[in-house]
């Protein structure tokens, strides 16, 4: 198939987002898209709210694109790759106009917002079909937290496909964390983290249609793509003055992969997960962003100077009874578990390497006077206690005539079935038990979470959440509160082909 949009209608489109960036200098050392495809070097172009409306078309469509200097095709928004940047603050009304202009059916879900789950909002259910056009039509609450937010397809059956190819953007939600002093006076970054297909691995078949590691055992695994992209880009590099405050809103936009990111001699200090605020930073050495999953940090530039390195760290998804034989056992940085293979054994030729991968570089350019951390952000109110808790086993089998299939409580997705039916209002605790020897990162439309505890241990602080991992062998208990939107929506498996494969459940809430 060929794109269908000459060079003159690709500017058209992209000119939509040309507004001043307020962001850090994000230079392109190794564009992964080619010359006549702009990058979308996130923080530079968002499409903001004007006064309280946000009003847009996104098209879905098939792209080239030059990826690690070979042509290929990829799945855009507006011929962007993440697609484009939009910003909204609480109380704006959303319209967006989808159009499909892909092969297959697609929809659009607003990952991690708390609006409708019905009618034209984040209705997963819609089916946007080849050649037609959606309007999606809602308001943020006046209350709306302030974080960073995804937009993704969510059409069950081409979900997987459609992120894995490329599809996906980032929404910021401005709010009282970004008036806090420090943290206004930090530069801002969002890093969109993808891993892409190789070029040569694409030949003309477009991206979305399962490559690399093979059909069956990819999807079984979760599809990972080897060129690692941050905003699109390869390696690109990020500029920030000495003493100066660099605020990263990153999000995990790939179909299955898990980042461990470090940066070289610096810590990260933990100022947002998913859904909002910390009540206070928090200082990491490294951190772990599940697909779905996001996460702000400032970094201090502390160093007299120099050039360093943004690494994704090895990370395993399987325990060793998983991998052996196919050359994937746990690698370090794993936590013993007992059944995985401990920190050992060679990898071999499985997915996950056991080096460390460049991604980017913090390069000093400059100086300024030191500037502080916060000392505090925005509380976070402990939800009440739990009118009931509910069990949800995760993991796989064999059916017959399918293949491995990926279960909730025994079950694989059906969108007739209503597996859990809770009331508008109430507080539930659900307890997560991953007895599988894959790591499922579970993931709740509308309603944020807290994270109570992992294997009994109490979280050390707390958090809003929309992504939790559970790994292999793992039991995590999380709280949630059903608030405002009465309507049906559902819970998944991240791992986007797990969720394809069954691992997804209807949630019904009732006014
Ligand atoms: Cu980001 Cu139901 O998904
Ligand atoms: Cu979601
Ligand atoms: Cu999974």
């Amino acid at each position: 198939m060929t794109h269908s949009f000459g060079r003159r209608s690709f500017l058209s489109l992209a000119a939509g987002g040309t507004a001043a960036a307020a962001g850090a200098v994000l230079l392109g050392r190794a564009a992964t898209l080619g010359p006549h495809h702009p990058l979308h070097a996130a923080g530079a172009s968002p499409i903001r709210s004007v006064g309280g409306r946000l009003e847009l078309d996104l098209v879905a469509q098939e792209t080239a694109v030059c990826i690690a200097d070979g042509p290929a095709k990829a799945l855009t928004y507006n011929g962007l790759l993440p697609g484009p940047l939009l910003e909204l603050e609480p109380g704006d009304a959303v319209r967006i106009r989808l159009h499909n202009r892909l092969s297959q059916p697609t929809n659009l879900h607003y990952h991690g917002l708390h609006v409708p789950p019905g009618g034209n909002a984040d209705n997963v259910f819609l089916s946007v079909a080849p050649g037609a056009s959606h309007t999606y039509d809602f308001r943020l609450p006046a209350d709306h937290p302030a974080g960073t937010f995804y937009y993704h397809p969510h059409r069950h059956g081409t979900v997987a496909d459609q992120v894995f190819g490329g599809l996906g953007g980032v929404l910021i939600v401005r709010g009282p964390l970004d008036r806090i002093p420090e943290v206004a006076a930090a530069r801002e970054q969002v890093l969109f983290l993808k891993d892409l297909p190789a070029a040569g691995a694409l030949g003309g078949r477009g991206m979305g249609m399962g490559m690399g590691m093979g059909m069956g055992m990819g999807r079984m695994l979760g599809r990972e793509g080897p060129v690692l992209t941050v905003n699109g880009q390869v390696t690109p590099e990020l500029q920030l003055p000495a003493g100066g405050l660099l605020r990263l809103r990153i999000v995990n936009g790939s179909n299955a992969r898990f980042w461990r990111l470090a940066l070289e001699e610096h810590s990260f200090h933990l100022i947002a997960t998913d859904a909002g605020a910390l009540a206070a930073p928090v200082e990491l050495q490294e951190l772990l962003l599940v697909p779905g999953e996001r996460a702000e940090v400032l970094v201090q530039a502390r160093r007299s100077g120099g050039r360093f390195r943004l690494l994704n760290l090895p990370y395993s998804r399987a325990a060793g009874g998983m991998g052996r034989g196919m050359g994937m056992g746990r690698v370090a940085g794993r936590r013993g578990m007992g059944r995985g293979s401990g920190g050992g054994e060679p990898d071999g030729p499985g997915p996950w390497p056991n080096a460390p991968q460049t991604i980017a570089t913090l390069t000093y350019a400059g100086a300024v006077e030191a500037l502080p951390l916060p000392q505090r952000l925005l509380p976070v109110e402990p939800l009440p206690e739990p009118v009931r808790t509910r069990r949800f086993l995760l993991n796989h089998a064999m059916a017959p005539g399918r293949g491995m299939v990926f279960l909730i409580n025994g079950r694989p997705y059906d969108h007739h079935r209503t597996d859990t039916t809770v009331r508008l209002g109430d507080t539930e605790d659900w307890e997560l038990v991953n007895d599988g020897v894959m790591d499922h990162p579970f993931h709740v439309h509308i309603n944020p979470v807290q994270v109570i505890s992992r294997d009994g241990r109490p979280e050390p602080y707390r958090a809003w959440r929309d992504v939790v991992a559970v790994r292999a062998g793992e039991t995590v208990r999380i709280r949630t509160r059903f608030s405002d939107y009465p309507g049906r929506t559902v819970y998944h498996c991240h791992i986007l082909d797990h969720e394809e494969l069954g691992m997804m459940g209807t949630l019904q809430i009732e006014a």
